[in-house]
């Protein structure tokens, strides 16, 4: 079995992952500093699995650190998720997302080339493509001008990632992932006050927030509100494993870059309506201002992974919000 480090392995869309690893006979190494999540998602994943997994509680920053597990493990490939992800947060606090996600990157690199590890999966974002022109958005768009500290640490990971040519690197362009895993003992779970919308809305239904504001009704899209592109957490998960086997078969790639998500534009309001339906709840909100910052429309052409990682989404919009509130009502037990 190849060892697979994955660094944030604890957080949301890692420890989905890590999941879907053991599913398809990877062994994976966890490295996580518990500075967004916490120690119990470890259980969460053992329970699903049944395996005992080998944690680090160590920060990517380290190069001590992170170099005693490179000589302890035998590792095959990194998936790299370790990075702060509050778009807000980075505007106010640029130094701590550039030292974190640009430090952290850097340092991981230098610790791959000096125990000769090659292949590398990154966590990259739709937030590359900014306000596009047009969508769906294919690989071969423009990348914008970051419209955050956040958004440039993900263009400029690419760019370092792409300018090191002694790694093997597949980008993924993640759209919105939401949603968790169909045994609900693995979910989302930010810490303080969500700035996702989903985490908002389960929070709402839950009783934690009083209600939910939609960010702007006068945008150009069908009921004004904003279109992304929501993608199951799982599917997203799933992903990182098809582009580990394509790295096995491809030892020359350099660098590539997949979008994924779904190829389907929702609105706010058409999430929150799901919402509604599927659980037969009714939600607080009311519509607000606009988030500065927020792109208007944005949603993925993920043809270049379905046609080369052999990688399409599985899970429907019900099963999204299903699956949210099932994770967020067990919470509350
Ligand atoms: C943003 C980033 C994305 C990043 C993600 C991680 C951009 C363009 N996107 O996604 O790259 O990976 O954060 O955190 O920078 N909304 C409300 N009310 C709320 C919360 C959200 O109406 O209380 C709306 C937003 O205006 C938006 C949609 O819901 O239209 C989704 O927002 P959110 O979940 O925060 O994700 P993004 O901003 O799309």
């Amino acid at each position: 079995m190849k060892k697979v480090l994955v660094t944030g392995g604890l957080g949301y869309i890692g420890a989905h992952t890590v999941v879907e690893l053991i599913n398809h006979g990877y062994d994976p190494i966890i490295i996580d500093d518990l500075s967004n999540t916490s120690e119990n998602v470890l259980n969460g994943i053992q329970s699903i699995t049944g395996i005992d997994i080998k944690f680090y509680k160590e920060n990517v920053c380290d190069p001590i650190a992170l170099d005693k597990i490179f000589k302890e493990n035998p590792i095959d490939s990194v998936i790299h998720f370790a990075a702060f992800k509050a778009v807000g947060e980075s505007v106010q606090e640029p130094l701590k997302y550039y030292s974190n996600n640009i430090g952290g990157l850097v340092n991981l690199l230098q610790v791959m080339q000096n125990n000769g590890v090659k292949n590398i999966v990154f966590s990259s974002s739709c937030t590359v493509y900014g306000e596009p022109d047009i969508s769906p958005v294919n690989e071969l768009s423009p990348i914008k001008k970051a419209n955050s500290p956040y958004g440039n640490t993900k263009q400029i990971g690419e760019e370092i990632l792409s300018d090191c040519k002694f790694v093997n690197t597949v980008a993924l362009r993640y759209f919105n992932p939401i949603g968790a895993h169909s045994s609900a003992k693995i979910g989302e779970l930010p810490l303080g006050v969500p700035n996702n919308l989903v985490p908002f809305i389960t929070q709402t239904a839950a009783g934690i927030r009083e209600k939910i504001t939609v960010f702007g009704d006068d945008y150009n899209t069908k009921d004004g509100t904003c279109v992304r592109d929501y993608i199951h957490v799982s599917d997203l998960a799933i992903a990182h494993v098809k582009s580990l086997d394509y790295l096995s078969l491809h030892p020359e790639l350099q660098f590539e870059v997949f979008n994924i998500g779904t190829g389907n534009g929702l609105t706010v309001l058409e999430i929150i309506k799901a919402f509604e339906k599927v659980n037969n709840i009714q939600l607080n909100y009311s519509i607000g201002p606009r988030r500065p910052g927020d792109v208007e429309k944005v949603w993925a052409d993920a043809s270049k992974a379905q046609n080369i990682l052999g990688w399409t989404a599985q899970h429907n919009l019900n099963e999204m919000v299903k699956s949210a509130w099932e994770w967020q009502k067990q919470l509350s037990v």
